[in-house]
């Protein structure tokens, strides 16, 4: 059974929740000089090949993962295809966990990290100003170990600190001064809708999954015309159908809750069980791994094994198009106005 996150993440999910492609996606590309191992994607209108399983950083650093097994865990992903990997300011020890797993290997992955949450240990204050977000990317610098960072993402802020601007104003100093190569927003629904519609974004980070399929109507189809790269985040819904009853995390309660209406047959009973590409997590990540736009679907993970076990599940490929358009329709029959994209 799933491990409770810590309440910090819990404090940090509900403070975001108040406060507030393309070239890429279908068509399978192999990036220049790499094999079969895992399929590419471009990465909107990037340079950037990504290998569609990428690795969610905020697991580690929340459940505060002993180093030598994230050593282990990123490692061997690296080997065995693993090119992005992702993380942010307030992951707790996240970025400093990653630089020294894998800061020796660094051109063998494109790093992404986020800003906007004040990352002093017990404060996790949101702060959209320029100073801010400045000093925090130099602060990753340092942490992550690397000269420039591929991709920075404003962490989840509201359409109000959109429209402000200085946030964007920020990142987009640091793309001039070299300190990232592209920038990007993360966050979900209207706010996201938003931020694709200012059009200065080179990316989207979104909830992505069976669970949370809002964003499949509402961002990705923008997001694909005007050829950003989607980061699709909790894309396996953070594994809820492993709880028997309501899960000890509150991060967990709202897709826990929604698969209980669902009801998705791959995602009750006996079938829970299921470890091969047909159970309820290689659906979950084919199904993500389908929709518009998304290049890259970032799982969060403590374990050494998982990256590969996840990237074979993944090799099946797309769903048949008709389990596909049942997950879609069940959707459609039983969404509530309220299960908007969750943070
Ligand atoms: N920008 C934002 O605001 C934001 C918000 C949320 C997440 N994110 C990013 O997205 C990443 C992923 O999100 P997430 O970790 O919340 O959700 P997720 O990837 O949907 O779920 C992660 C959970 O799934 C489990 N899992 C992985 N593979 C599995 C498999 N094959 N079978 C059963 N369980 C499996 C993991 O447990 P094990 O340890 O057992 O593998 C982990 O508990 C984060 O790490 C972070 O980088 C960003």
């Amino acid at each position: 059974m799933h491990k409770p996150s810590s309440s910090r993440r819990d404090f940090l999910r509900a403070s975001a929740a108040l406060t507030c492609v393309a070239l890429s996606a279908s068509a399978a590309q192999e990036p220049p000089g790499q094999g079969p191992k895992i399929e590419h994607r471009r990465f909107g209108k990037t340079d950037m090949y990504v290998a569609l399983l990428g690795f969610g950083g905020a697991e580690i650093g929340f459940e505060k993962t002993e180093q030598g097994t994230v050593e282990r865990l990123l490692n061997s992903a690296l080997d065995a295809g693993l090119n992005v990997v992702d993380t942010a300011e307030c992951y707790v020890e996240s970025e400093l966990q990653i630089g020294a797993a894998i800061g020796h290997r660094r051109k063998e992955f494109h790093l992404f990290t986020k800003v906007g949450h004040n990352p002093v240990e017990g404060d996790q204050n949101s702060d959209w100003s320029k100073p801010a977000i400045l000093r925090s990317i130099e602060r990753s610098l340092t942490r992550l170990k690397t000269d420039v960072i591929d991709l920075v993402h404003l962490h989840s802020c509201g359409i109000e600190e959109l429209e402000r601007g200085d946030c964007i104003e920020a990142l987009e100093q640091a793309k001039k001064e070299g300190k990232t190569r592209y920038i990007g927003y993360s966050g979900d629904s209207k706010a996201a809708l938003k931020a694709i519609e200012l059009g200065r974004f080179d990316s989207l980070q979104t909830s992505v999954n069976f669970c949370d399929q809002e964003c499949i109507e509402l961002t990705l189809p923008l997001a694909k015309e005007k050829q950003m790269g989607v980061v699709a985040k909790r894309p396996i819904a953070n594994a809820v159908w492993r709880h028997d009853a309501k899960p000890p995390s509150a991060y967990h309660h709202e897709y826990w809750q929604r698969l209980q209406e669902l009801k998705y047959e791959f995602a009750t009973g006996d079938a829970r069980s299921r470890q091969d590409a047909d159970g309820p997590a290689g659906i979950a990540m084919r199904f993500a791994a389908m929709q518009p736009a998304v290049s890259v679907l970032i799982v969060g993970t403590t374990k050494p094994e998982r990256w590969k076990q996840n990237a074979d599940l993944m090799r099946a490929g797309p769903l048949d198009k008709a389990l596909h358009d049942s997950i879609r329709a069940r959707w459609k029959a039983v969404a509530k106005p309220g299960w908007v994209g969750q943070i």
